[in-house]
């Protein structure tokens, strides 16, 4: 069986920590993954999902299966979260299920568009998360992408980006990202989602939303903009999310997929066809994660715990995107790199090549992702000097 099969290279995201944790050199930094670190380089567990935990050990009576779609619980308060007071939910239009991670959720929201329409194409952003195409692929869709960041001038290709839009047939489905672009952090402004927003209606292709990094842009309410638009506009679309980032629960694998139908009866329908998808391909989601988001925004004291513990990732990372432009300049770096401090979220393209990419590993044991993604939120006012002499040697 196994013998036809051919070695296939590591991931380029997760294969980089393989290859960090094998490094012995004692300033080596990983600005690989997306994974929060504070000032000691930890990734903490969030004093709120510790309380919510304990009350969880001390409540629970079973470990029963619950179903397919999850805790209703949870299901009904991440709803709230991503949309708000929307018009979609007191319209009873949104079907959600949880997922393990927001992954998770874009593979069922994948197969839920292959099952209505085979062949169908979902076109996501040039650049995009490394893993979108795999996950689609995987699901039955065919990917395609749009033209979406501009390299040379580190901003937004909107134009292009749009000129691609009107040409996606109705019957394919588009990837959106709902606030801090991974890899490239430039987000689309108001303007920019309400054109993309009125193109869809116009042109009839499915919006679909990865919503991973939901507060660690502009705040809560700010990052969920983009999707509560595009709901405002059209009349059917999908909503992935997680909660990997910003409540610290990656190894939970916790998120949602929240279909929109355009009536309450199609919703109906649409999760009826959902539940058997996710049956066939994980029976049930992992209910711990779900307990302790639920737990938290259950509570309006861990509630508000959790957004002065959310505010304060976020701050860090952009205090982190300041103090590595400032650093640059200080060990004498010319070439302009401010455009970071316009970016949002995690991530930020560096704009150097590949080789340069690879001495920063093989001389400096700074680690990053080929495209020269950098994850802000693994800088730290003690290493932030080590990376910018890195950088500026390589130049
Ligand atoms: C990333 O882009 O680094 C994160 O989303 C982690 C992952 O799974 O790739």
């Amino acid at each position: 069986m196994f013998s036809s099969l051919q070695a296939q290279p590591a991931d380029p995201i997760l294969g980089l920590t393989v290859q960090f944790k094998a490094d012995s050199n004692p300033h080596k930094l990983n600005l690989g993954p997306g994974i929060y670190q504070d000032e000691a380089g930890l990734t903490p567990v969030l004093g709120c999902v510790k309380a919510a935990e304990q009350h969880r050990v001390d409540s629970e009576t079973t470990k029963a299966y619950i179903n397919s779609a999850g805790s209703a619980l949870f299901n009904k308060k991440i709803t709230a979260l991503n949309f708000g007071d929307h018009r979609v939910i007191h319209e009873n239009r949104v079907r959600t299920v949880s997922t393990p991670g927001g992954t998770g959720a874009l593979r069922i929201a994948g197969e839920l568009i292959r099952t209505c329409r085979a062949g169908a194409a979902i076109w996501v952003s040039n650049p995009t998360w490394a893993n979108h195409a795999g996950v689609f692929s995987a699901a039955g869709l065919q990917v395609r992408s749009y033209p979406y960041y501009d390299h040379d001038n580190k901003c937004l290709d909107f134009d292009n980006m749009m000129a691609a839009l009107q040409q996606v047939p109705a019957d394919d489905a588009v990837l959106l990202h709902a606030s801090c672009h991974n890899p490239s952090g430039m987000d689309l402004s108001p303007a920019q989602w309400r054109q993309v927003a009125e193109l869809a209606a116009k042109a009839g292709f499915l919006v679909v939303i990865d919503m991973a990094y939901q507060g660690f842009g502009a705040g809560l309410e700010e990052d969920a903009y983009g999707p509560r638009l595009v709901a405002d506009t059209v009349d059917e679309m999908i909503l992935c999310s997680s909660c990997s980032k910003n409540f610290g629960l990656y190894r939970e694998r916790i998120g949602a997929c929240s279909v929109i139908g355009s009536s309450a009866a199609a919703a109906d329908i649409i999760n009826s066809v959902l539940l058997p998808i996710v049956r066939v391909n994980y029976s049930m989601p992992p209910a711990h994660g779900a307990a302790i988001v639920e737990t938290i925004l259950d509570s309006a004291e861990l509630t508000a715990q959790w957004h002065a513990e959310l505010a304060q990732m976020r701050q860090r990372i952009g205090a982190m995107r300041q103090l590595l432009v400032q650093r640059l300049l200080a060990h004498g770096v010319t070439r302009d790199f401010s455009f970071i401090t316009a970016q949002n979220g995690m991530f930020s393209f560096l704009g150097i090549d590949s080789e340069q990419v690879q001495r920063l590993q093989d001389e400096f044991s700074v680690y990053l992702v080929g495209s020269s993604r950098i994850s802000i939120a693994a800088i730290a006012p003690d290493n932030v000097d080590y990376l910018a002499q890195s950088i500026a040697s390589v130049l």
